[in-house]
């Protein structure tokens, strides 16, 4: 069999394969230049970008867990006006879409930064974060109402023309609310999930190990939750849905493409295994192969099929 078709689209971006890099666990994509070509990516999902630079929480920010890493970074980014006048040059000539992830403590924040991204041409996306658990303001917040939610995906939807990906939160009872009310404002497509919270004790000096107390987890433990969200979510909407939550290897990648997911990113697997993102690629055209499968989207919800 020739090399089978992985392109897929994800609420009008076109993807030449499914993965994609996740937010904040790959830089701007050039940290990753040394190990292999970025341009293998399905598309490169940029660090939460809020309008103000902000240095982040106190540290300790990140702690390893059992399986996966709590983080508290707390939106640490150079602003939107950097991205836009330095960063972006990274990206000129490079031919895989480039979304970036905003974050704000106000809605109209999110409704700023759209305004600046709209014109930048570099910008294939924006993936909307209504779903960071680490600031005080704003973040979370949105994603864990569902109101708070519509209003911010309609607000930020009526000032661009910019595929949205609304990034949804796990820290909620029902996540198929916030998924219909960002579908039903005009989002494009859905990401999820974002971090569970969560939270680390030191028992020598008897205090959380967080700076901040309380971050998010990410990594192989939250899997099972990510996917079971994902089944969920892709069930009652009828945008594409990008699946994330510990992804490690492909086989990881294809449960969440079975269970619905039109893509997939890969975030706290990077830092174990540089190579993750080409390994799980490479790893889905050989299932494809081997299994006799020409176009990826025949594997999109093929668990849901009968169940
Ligand atoms: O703390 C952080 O920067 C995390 C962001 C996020 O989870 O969206």
């Amino acid at each position: 069999m020739n090399q089978p078709d992985l392109s897929v689209e994800i609420g009008g971006i076109s993807l030449k394969n499914p993965v994609m890099s996740a937010s904040g666990c790959y830089g701007y994509g050039k940290e990753y230049g040394a190990f292999y070509d970025v341009e293998k990516l399905g598309a490169l999902v940029v660090k939460g970008t809020t309008l103000e630079p902000r240095e982040g929480n106190p540290p300790p920010r990140i702690v390893e867990t059992a399986a996966g890493i709590l983080n508290s970074v707390g939106l640490q980014n150079p602003g939107v006006e950097y991205f836009i006048n330095e960063e972006i040059r990274t990206f000129s000539g490079s031919s895989i879409p480039l979304i970036v992830n905003i974050a704000g403590n106000l809605e109209e924040e999110y409704i700023r930064l759209a305004e600046k991204l709209d014109p930048v041409k570099e910008v294939s996306g924006l993936e909307v974060n209504i779903s960071c658990p680490n600031v005080k303001k704003g973040g979370m917040a949105f994603g864990t109402d569902v109101e708070c939610a519509h209003r911010l995906v309609k607000g930020v939807r009526a000032v661009t023309s910019k595929p949205l990906i609304v990034k949804l939160s796990p820290n909620v009872t029902d996540i198929t609310g916030v998924a219909l009310a960002a579908q039903e404002a005009g989002a494009d497509a859905l990401s999820l999930i974002n971090t569970l919270l969560g939270m680390a004790i030191d028992i020598h000096s008897r205090k959380p190990v967080l700076g901040n107390v309380l971050g998010g987890l990410s990594g192989p433990a939250v899997k099972p939750v990510a996917l079971r969200m994902v089944w969920q979510v892709s069930e009652k909407v009828r945008i594409p849905v990008v699946g994330m939550g510990g992804i490690m290897t492909a086989e990881d990648a294809l449960e969440f493409i079975m269970a619905g997911a039109s893509a997939v990113a890969v975030g706290t697997a990077n830092f174990i295994n540089p190579l993750a993102i080409p390994d799980i690629i490479e790893g889905i055209a050989g299932y494809m192969i081997e299994n006799n499968i020409r176009e990826f989207k025949e594997l999109i919800g093929a668990a849901r099929k009968g169940a």
